[in-house]
């Protein structure tokens, strides 16, 4: 399919089944009402005020950004990739600059090239939940031979293939069905065990802290039966979250193994704050964000995450 084609589809079918049965937890019932691409997070940070404050936010974070060796590859990129989403995101609004998004997504990828220059460059990388699909963006264009999965509920998949598409707009492999070859492939959140390659490089941030327990132990299960010696897990997410249903979803119980090797744990750095236009200016996010990058030791099938 070529990205039009793949749009459509996706489109459609986000259309016919909004969210799939089983795998929208009470957060995602709650706000099922914003679920097309402008309930995500855009990239854009539009008008002076909010570009001058994004500047101003990604100063703050210099001593962070510093530590992080490969963020000024990361970041160059991601300005370009941003400059293609705006010349041809139809949502783009003029004249938008980056905001806290880009950052968020170059500071991932940072840290995921500096684990990559050290141990090996994925084949295959998976991507669970990219919002408005900033992410995938930057990491297509960071490793071009990559293939790229995107999972996500029907909503994240159309603004994704959206985001996607205008950052690779000579790209003509994308298919919805992981049993293709095809650079970029779209996953239903419902479908994720149709996924049967090896996955190298799994990213998870800011979306488990809204499932449920039983669809983050579903992914965890994929993961490791997917999962092969150099296979690594960067998962950033809230410490602790209450979801509307009252469950409370704790990163520390995800189902992490003891026997799990940990190359990087502990509380996120490029997300503790952001800035406001009015005093007081720097503001602590809604909750501490904790990051781990591990590699998740191998299931069978069948066999208990
Ligand atoms: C707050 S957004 C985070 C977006 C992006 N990762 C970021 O950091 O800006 C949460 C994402 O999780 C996705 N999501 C929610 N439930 C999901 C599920 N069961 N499987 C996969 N993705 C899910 C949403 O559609 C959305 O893309």
């Amino acid at each position: 399919m070529n990205g039009q084609e793949v749009q459509r589809v996706l489109l459609d079918g986000f259309q016919a089944q909004p969210m799939p049965a089983g795998q929208v937890s009470s957060y995602w019932r709650q706000y099922a009402g914003s679920l097309d691409r402008t309930g995500f997070e855009s990239p854009y940070a539009c008008g002076t005020a909010r570009r001058m404050l994004s500047a101003l936010e990604r100063v703050s974070y210099r001593q962070v950004t510093r530590q992080l060796a490969g963020f000024p590859r990361a970041w160059a990129t991601a300005l370009d990739v941003f400059a293609d989403m705006t010349r041809r995101d139809p949502a783009a609004p003029p004249g938008a600059g980056p905001n806290f998004n880009v950052l968020k997504a170059a500071c991932v990828a940072s840290v995921l090239l500096d684990h990559w220059d050290r141990h090996a460059w994925p084949a295959t990388i998976a991507i669970i939940g990219d919002g408005y699909g900033m992410l995938g963006a930057l990491l297509s264009r960071l490793a071009p031979k990559t293939r790229v999965y995107a999972i996500d509920l029907p909503a994240g998949l159309v603004a994704q293939a959206s985001s996607y598409c205008a950052a690779n707009p000579e790209e003509t492999s994308w298919s919805v069905d992981p049993s293709q070859s095809g650079r970029f492939t779209f996953v239903r959140a419902d479908q994720i065990e149709s996924v049967t390659t090896s996955i190298d490089c799994a990213v998870n941030v800011a979306s488990m802290q809204e499932m449920d327990r039983a669809g983050i132990a579903r992914y965890f299960t994929l993961l490791r039966e997917r999962s092969h010696g150099g296979s690594h897990f960067y998962c950033v997410n809230r410490v602790e979250k209450t979801l509307p249903d009252g469950a409370v979803i704790r990163f520390d119980q995800f189902p992490w193994r003891a026997d799990d090797t940990v190359f990087i744990d502990g509380p996120c750095p490029f997300y503790t704050h952001y800035l406001a236009a009015r005093p007081r200016f720097l503001r602590p996010f809604d909750g501490s964000h904790w990051h781990r990058l591990a590699h998740l030791v191998p299931i069978v099938p069948g066999e208990r995450a």
